[in-house]
């Protein structure tokens, strides 16, 4: 029995997770800033970082504690190191580097994306690879081939904007506050997807959502000035819609160019009802088997870093106390 202490903190999520055998949860520990956040319309880092500090400590405890666990009988201390908020991501670091230090546990450091489609073999202990997953969340998006544990392939990306920044400035334009994407999500629930057609960019696997977010901004600007009511649940259907086409038809595309019969969803984006939906019918549609976590699981926190901090530890990967907060994104 392997118990891994996993610790977050790369964005605006002060998280901590024990899990055993990297597969199953015993405790996960979120605080979320949001709150705090959200007067400002997005996510302050130097704010951010404060809060982190603030709380890590007592995350990390609670983690312990709902575990119903003894620190001292952790196998490993897991950590965020790389992609984030630079900021942020040294909070998480530099506790877990003093806790395994302190415990004489090794220091196990884990990719952000790696956590996100880990949060994949929490949900479905019998998936393994291969498979292809969709990571989309507020600052990456990427179709990889998961070929083993530790060896991703990137068959597609973002060419600009990741899908949940372009589903925040959306929203802002729309007025919905931060953080959009949830909030578009509902908005959308009573909108016309068909209702307006915007552009759907995309080159080979690859994709884009900048000229969209600027589509969408147009259209809401050209409608004021005419002093039109917008119907602004059918501008959020909308553009959710052509999102949604063109990360599921990209992501379905990929798999089959690599005759990848199962295909998994991970990252804060696969929190999205139509997603999550539109991605499932198309891959079963074409005879591929569909995963997906929870929705708790496929936003920030420190159970998918524990299951990835697992995968590390038994793959024999170990960092030092020289292990630095790296913000830029690293994947292959
Ligand atoms: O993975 P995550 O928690 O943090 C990053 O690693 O970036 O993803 C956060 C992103 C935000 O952009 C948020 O708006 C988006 O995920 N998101 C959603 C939904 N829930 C969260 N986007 C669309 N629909 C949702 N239901
Ligand atoms: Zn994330």
């Amino acid at each position: 029995m392997t118990l891994v202490l996993g610790i977050e903190t790369s964005c605006d999520e002060t998280a901590a997770s024990v899990t055993r055998d990297g597969r199953e949860v015993l405790s996960n520990t979120v605080y979320s800033q949001i709150a705090l956040h959200e007067v400002y319309g997005g996510v302050v880092p130097e704010i951010a970082s404060r809060k982190h500090i603030d709380k890590i400590i007592y995350v990390i405890d609670a983690a312990i504690k709902d575990a119903g666990i003894d620190k001292s009988e952790l196998d490993a201390v897991a950590v965020t190191y790389n992609p984030g908020l630079v900021g942020a991501l040294l909070v998480g670091v530099s506790a877990a580097k003093a806790l395994a230090y302190g415990l004489g546990k090794p220091l196990v450091p884990v990719n952000h994306i790696q956590g996100h489609i880990a949060a994949n073999y929490i949900a479905h202990p019998e998936l393994e690879p291969p498979f292809v997953c969709l990571v989309a969340s507020g600052g990456h998006s990427h179709i990889l081939h998961v070929k083993d544990y530790h060896d991703f392939e990137i068959l597609g990306a973002t060419t600009d904007d990741a899908a949940g920044e372009a589903f925040d400035k959306v929203a802002r334009v729309l007025g919905l506050g931060y953080p959009g994407g949830p909030k578009l999500n509902k908005l959308a629930e009573g909108g016309d997807p068909q209702a307006i057609q915007f552009p759907r960019p995309h080159n080979g696997f690859d994709f884009s959502f900048s000229g969209l977010k600027t589509a969408v901004i147009n259209y809401v600007h050209n409608a004021e000035q005419k002093g039109g009511e917008i119907n602004k649940a059918d501008i959020a259907a909308s553009f959710q819609q052509a999102v949604v086409d063109v990360l599921v038809g990209n992501t379905v595309s990929a798999a089959k160019s690599v005759g990848c019969p199962a295909v998994a969803l991970a990252g804060g984006v696969a929190a999205n009802t139509a997603l999550r939906s539109a991605l499932k019918n198309a891959a079963e549609a074409d005879s591929m088997r569909f995963y997906c976590p929870p929705m708790e699981l496929c936003t920030d926190n420190g159970a998918m870093i524990s299951c990835a901090g697992y995968l590390n530890y038994v793959a024999g990967m170990r960092a030092d106390l020289s292990l630095n907060a790296e913000p830029q994104l690293k994947i292959v």
